[in-house]
């Protein structure tokens, strides 16, 4: 007997499908339409899995390479589920002077993690990252509900921690 393989279902929802074809016309061509899907798509899914991936290069008519070379050249879109809020702790230049390099660590050290990874409760991402922009609040960090922390100490770092752990805050009240 011949064994069958079943086709892998769709992972991208219809309605997100649809979102990507719109973009299409304001773009020169299908391929510039990659950056904002994956932006689409990592925000309905807080991360873009392979699967996915392959998705929007069949939605885009590109290959899954072309989609996961403009993935890794941003470094912004992971694979794996991202936590409920993602922060950024710099570690340029004007940040690391300041002890930047010592708050990462002592952020992972506290959360029991390293960076890039996810606590185990699921509810904060903590990453380092290259000039985040704000170098006069150094060192500094940014989440990815659009707070900006800093000039950070291990006091304030503790207080970005805890109120980060109480999950993102809406755009409005920013
Ligand atoms: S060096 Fe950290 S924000 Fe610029």
């Amino acid at each position: 007997m011949t064994p069958t393989t079943l086709p892998t279902p769709r992972m991208i929802p219809d309605s997100l499908r649809q979102k990507i074809e719109s973009y299409v016309p304001r773009y020169p061509n299908k391929k510039a339409v990659t950056l904002p899907a994956l932006h689409m798509v990592h925000s309905h899914f807080r991360c873009v899995p392979y699967q996915a991936m392959k998705e929007i290069a069949e939605i885009l008519e590109i290959t899954p390479a072309e989609v996961a070379d403009t993935m890794s050249f941003y470094g912004f879109f992971p694979q794996a589920p991202l936590g409920d809020v993602r922060v950024w702790i710099c570690r340029s230049i004007s940040c690391m002077l300041r002890g930047g390099d010592e708050l990462l660590e002592h952020a992972c050290k506290n959360l029991n993690i390293e960076p890039g990874q996810t606590t185990a409760d699921g509810k904060l991402t903590v990453e380092f990252a290259e000039c985040l922009g704000i170098c006069d609040h150094a060192p500094a960090a940014l989440s990815d509900d659009g707070r900006v922390f800093g000039p950070l100490d291990e006091s304030s770092l503790q207080k970005m921690l805890d109120d980060l752990r109480k999950g993102p805050i809406p755009l409005e009240e920013l």
